[in-house]
């Protein structure tokens, strides 16, 4: 048994105390404050490093030890420790063997979901239904919470125009607005109104910042760009995560104007603590400060880390340069005890929140653990998400009437391709925990669907490979049946972290088998899974029905299924524009207009020869079964005055035989400024559900604040002049007014 020193028992004496108030600010200013004059410089060093405990790998290991560590007070953070029995056992390490027994942070990339997992991130922002997404959010912290979690480094809210990155999987899309409202529901859902609930997660916003942006799309890579566009396209989704109150926020890789995120004191102290006020923690990406040597910012790492600390780093993930050189540092004055502490204080205070100072082990609980991993809520919202997720992009007459959903009484699908019973690539790149054997195959989804028809199963091909010798299967499964369903696409592992692509299109010979497939002359349905947007411009063409199922997690074969079959009328919109070819990259809605707009029949003209400006798929689009039609867009006035608003309001109707979900979108143009503004911006949206017939009027309220940019002061403000106003079913598919701002 572990003898406790006096002084260690003082301090349980102060956890006593704490344990009946937790919460209050001054109950936590008093423990930290009392720990923090105790605490030796190794163990303040110890409290700003996060170690992996190498059970599961997302980087490289820099120290083997991290038992020793946690033991000596030299570690106080973990990542990717999963599960109660062994968190447990790694806790009682840091509670009954250090010093101060102080306990330990548990961090995980719970990016969409746990075990159960749900559709990668920037499929469900397709349901742009922030709903939804925040209860996505809390299911997996509570899932993970039971696992013995209390941090999950999520949510990843890097805008992203370029479809090459392979992290666009885990963001958003391109807008600033529906990014900044998918943040704050993530961050709420993590973590509910108490961060001190067993069932809750710290959460953790990051690339800080701009890391959507490398150049050439490759990850890592360089990022340049004007303050302005830093300022109004990139920041708002980590500022609207702030806002949410999130407890932590994770630099960037990237190098942002010649400054590494990660040594950036712009970006860390000025815009992050000074403008926006944030009181919480900021962690490092994975040995990102040992990262500012090859930058070629720092001259090696103990320098490395005094410009990290400087910069407003708090905790050194995995790097263990404030484990190797803090002390050096301070003994050379290269940085202060007051810096020290300051980051100090900041881990303490959010391991008081998370209530661990009142109790160690309150997120380790066995019984829990086995009762909530796939509860059956879990598995039902994660097959309503990813119905949600799901985008039609095809869907047209094929002997006389579309060729979705499919009929019931068919005799025979024959589903073909390698994606079409794959569990792994169900779960996309990120999964956590996930468990596959729990995966919902497309094909067991369709067998679920369509019990009385067969399913004639051919892989046709695999994602990657040149292998033609299971064409022949394919074809003759094709022969036999009714309708050919087709599921092809990436594999997991071809988009997320280190995951760019130079040419992001349906690998290997998936097109190819696509196209003997249409040459049958049977009704064909391609079902694209993918983490990012694929080049689809050749394939969009002769396919009949498109569909765009991304990487949708466990239920993905059931929600596949279900549109498929119609028990799901498809509702999704993208959220990213779908590229021509790798050559119009980056193409986004809220480009600028230049000095010379495409015009088709002028030469000197901003214009491809080969290809139109448009993107393939726009911002905003998605079919669904029935068709919604828009008419008598009204402004409630067309003066609005500088503390006045006005009203936006549009009809639109289900004209189609289905009922169904449509997402009314709303965007600006602002036609004169002090700088070029974007031709269109999105300023709200709104999902209606109408049956067969319906119709509904949709009110939007515009006031100043949602024409504000920075100006040519960088002044964020609302300049007087004219501006149009569209609604629309995407951004591209638009009805137009006009008012003037005085
Ligand atoms: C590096 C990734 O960039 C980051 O997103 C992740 O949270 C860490 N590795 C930890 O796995």
């Amino acid at each position: 048994m572990k003898t406790y020193s006096l002084l260690t028992l003082a301090l349980m004496g102060v956890f006593v105390s704490c344990r009946q108030e937790t919460g209050s600010d001054t109950e936590m200013k008093q423990k930290v404050d009392s720990l923090l004059s105790v605490m030796t410089l190794e163990e303040k060093a110890g409290q700003l490093t996060l170690f992996t405990s190498g059970w599961d790998v997302t980087g490289p290991v820099m120290r083997e030890e991290y038992r020793q560590d946690i033991a000596s007070g030299r570690c106080g953070n973990l990542l990717n420790a999963h599960g109660v029995s062994y968190n447990r056992e790694l806790q009682k390490l840091a509670v009954e063997e250090s010093r101060l027994g102080i306990p330990l942070l548990f961090g995980y990339d719970v990016i969409h979901g746990f075990k159960t997992i749900f559709p990668i991130p920037l499929a469900e922002a397709c349901s742009w239904d922030t709903a939804l997404v925040r209860k996505t959010a809390a299911l997996s912290a509570r899932e993970a919470a039971a696992a013995g979690l209390n941090w999950t480094f999520n949510p990843m809210v890097d805008l992203c125009r370029d479809p090459r990155w392979g992290r666009i999987a885990e963001g958003s899309g391109e807008d600033p607005l529906l990014g900044s409202m998918m943040a704050a529901a993530r961050v709420k859902g993590y973590q509910g109104t108490d961060l001190s609930d067993p069932f809750t997660l710290a959460a953790c916003v990051k690339h800080f910042a701009a890391y959507g942006a490398p150049e050439g799309g490759r990850d890592y890579n360089t990022v340049d760009m004007s303050e302005r566009v830093l300022r109004e396209i990139y920041l708002p989704p980590y500022k609207a995560a702030v806002d949410a109150g999130v407890a932590s926020l994770m630099t960037s890789f990237n190098e942002l104007d010649g400054i590494p995120a990660t040594g950036n004191r712009f970006l860390l102290t000025e815009i992050l603590r000074e403008e926006w006020g944030f009181e919480g923690m900021v962690v490092t990406d994975y040995t990102s400060i040992n990262e500012m040597i090859p930058h070629g910012y720092a001259r090696n790492l103990k320098h490395a880390g005094e410009l990290a600390l400087s910069a407003g780093v708090d905790m050194d993930m995995v790097g263990a340069v404030f484990y190797n050189h803090l002390e050096e540092s301070l003994e050379e004055g290269k940085i202060t005890e007051e810096m020290i502490n300051r980051s100090v204080r900041r881990v303490l205070e959010m391991k008081y929140k998370l209530g661990l100072f009142d109790d160690p082990f309150r997120y380790l609980d066995e019984e829990r653990e086995d009762s909530i991993l796939f509860a059956p809520g879990l598995m039902e919202h994660a097959l309503e998400s990813a119905r949600k997720s799901i985008v039609l992009l095809e869907n047209k007459p094929f002997g006389g009437k579309p060729v979705l959903p499919l009929p019931e009484n068919l005799n025979r699908i024959a589903l073909i391709g390698p994606l079409a019973h794959s569990r792994i690539d169900m779960l996309g790149t990120w999964h956590a925990s996930g468990d596959t054997t729990k995966v919902v195959t497309l094909k067991e989804g369709l067998e679920n669907q369509f019990p009385n028809t067969q399913i004639l199963h051919a892989r046709g091909c695999s994602v990657n490979g040149t292998d033609r010798s299971g064409f022949g299967d394919a074809l003759s499964a094709a022969m036999r049946s009714d309708v050919v369903v087709v599921a092809v696409g990436e594999y997991f592992m071809q988009s997320g972290e280190a995951a760019s692509r130079a040419m992001p299109v349906i690998p290997g010979i998936q097109e190819e088998l696509v196209d003997m497939l249409l040459n049958t002359g049977k009704p064909v349905v391609v079902v694209v899974m993918a983490g990012r947007p694929l080049i689809l411009t050749e394939l969009a063409a002769k396919t009949p029905a498109l569909v765009y199922a991304w990487h949708l997690g466990t239920r993905a074969g059931d929600a596949i299924a279900d549109i498929l079959s119609g028990e799901y009328n498809p509702s999704g919109k993208l959220v990213v524009s779908f590229p021509w070819s790798a050559g119009q990259i980056p193409v986004y809605y809220n480009h600028k207009n230049t000095g010379r707009p495409m015009h088709p029949l002028q030469k000197y003209t901003s214009k491809y020869l080969d290809i139109p400006n448009n993107p393939r798929y726009p911002f905003g689009y998605g079919l669904s079964y029935t068709t919604f039609e828009y008419s008598g867009l009204q402004l409630s006035d067309t003066l609005m005055t500088m503390n006045g608003s006005l009203k936006v309001s549009v009809q639109v109707k289900n004209t189609g035989e289905y009922a169904g979900e449509e997402t009314v979108q709303l965007y600006v143009r602002d036609l004169v400024g002090s700088v070029t503004r974007p031709v269109k911006e999105l300023k709200g949206f709104r999902k209606v559900w109408l049956e067969p017939g319906e119709e509904t009027t949709v009110t939007f309220t515009l006031s100043p604040d949602d024409l504000k940019f920075y100006t040519v002061d960088m002044q964020f403000a609302a300049e007087p002049g004219e501006f149009k106003v569209f609604a629309g079913g995407s951004s591209v598919d638009v009805l137009e007014a006009g008012f003037t701002l005085k």
